[in-house]
């Protein structure tokens, strides 16, 4: 995963003021192809969720400088602690002198409160922060697809839910918004690679989540994705418990 072995990184905004960065990894890199996603939001304090891993923090850095200067951001926010959620954080928290981490309390507790350069907002379950012109509801999704400490974040003014792993898609050229399916593709991926919890509170999380009625999903792999985010939710709740 060398950055420069990777094509560009590319930018697009998926909702107003919402960009999804995106690099891809081809074939010869990891079979099928990939991808990685972060989402910036363009807010007066500047959020960027997802970090990516630290092999393309060059290259992310620079997509991130063609919207706004690194230094200008305010939260580096995340799902859960694996590499390409948060791989980077001391790196973009040592470039925002002003940053901090955002994430959820269990996260912060059990990990980022003892990995990260200073200390995190730990956002409760339900827990609003308003950004000046975007607003973060923070959702606990506990092992929602893996990880206790799991979290997802919905930007209330944009209807857009930050979903993380949710509805992961293979390949390397997916376009960067689709109201085309994407149940089908990263159900297909689960089933090569189950990376789900199956904790028995998987339907109550999605049912959260669809309750929230979101419009747009920014997935972190493969495509975002523009429609009834309720009626998805509920077919992926359903698929979960079919097994
Ligand atoms: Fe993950
Ligand atoms: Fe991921």
């Amino acid at each position: 995963m060398e950055s420069t072995q990777h094509p560009a990184t590319t930018v697009d905004e998926v909702a107003n003021g919402i960009y999804r960065i995106s690099t891809p990894v081809p074939p010869e890199a990891m079979p099928g192809g990939f991808s990685f996603n972060q989402y910036l939001v363009a807010a007066e304090k500047p959020l960027l969720y997802h970090t990516g891993p630290r092999k393309l923090f060059e290259q992310i850095c620079g997509a991130i400088e063609r919207i706004m200067p690194v230094s200008r951001l305010a939260y580096i926010g995340f799902s859960h602690v694996e590499a390409d959620e948060c791989g980077s954080l001391n790196e973009f928290l040592s470039l925002a002198p002003k940053a901090v981490p955002l994430c959820g309390q269990v996260a912060a507790m059990v990990s980022i409160d003892d990995i990260a350069l200073r200390p995190a907002k730990a956002m409760a379950d339900g827990e609003v922060l308003d950004l000046g012109g975007h607003r973060i509801r923070w959702i606990a999704t506990p092992h929602l697809p893996h990880g206790w400490e799991c979290s997802m974040a919905y930007e209330e003014t944009t209807g857009t839910l930050l979903c993380g792993d949710l509805f992961t898609q293979p390949g390397h050229a997916n376009p960067a918004l689709t109201e085309g399916d994407i149940l089908e593709s990263s159900e297909a991926f689960r089933h090569q690679m189950d990376y789900y919890a199956h904790s028995p509170e998987t339907r109550h999380h999605l049912q959260r989540l669809a309750d929230l009625h979101p419009t747009t999903l920014a997935c972190m792999h493969g495509s975002a994705w523009r429609g009834d985010g309720a009626r998805l939710l509920g077919q992926l709740s359903d698929r979960l418990t079919q097994r």
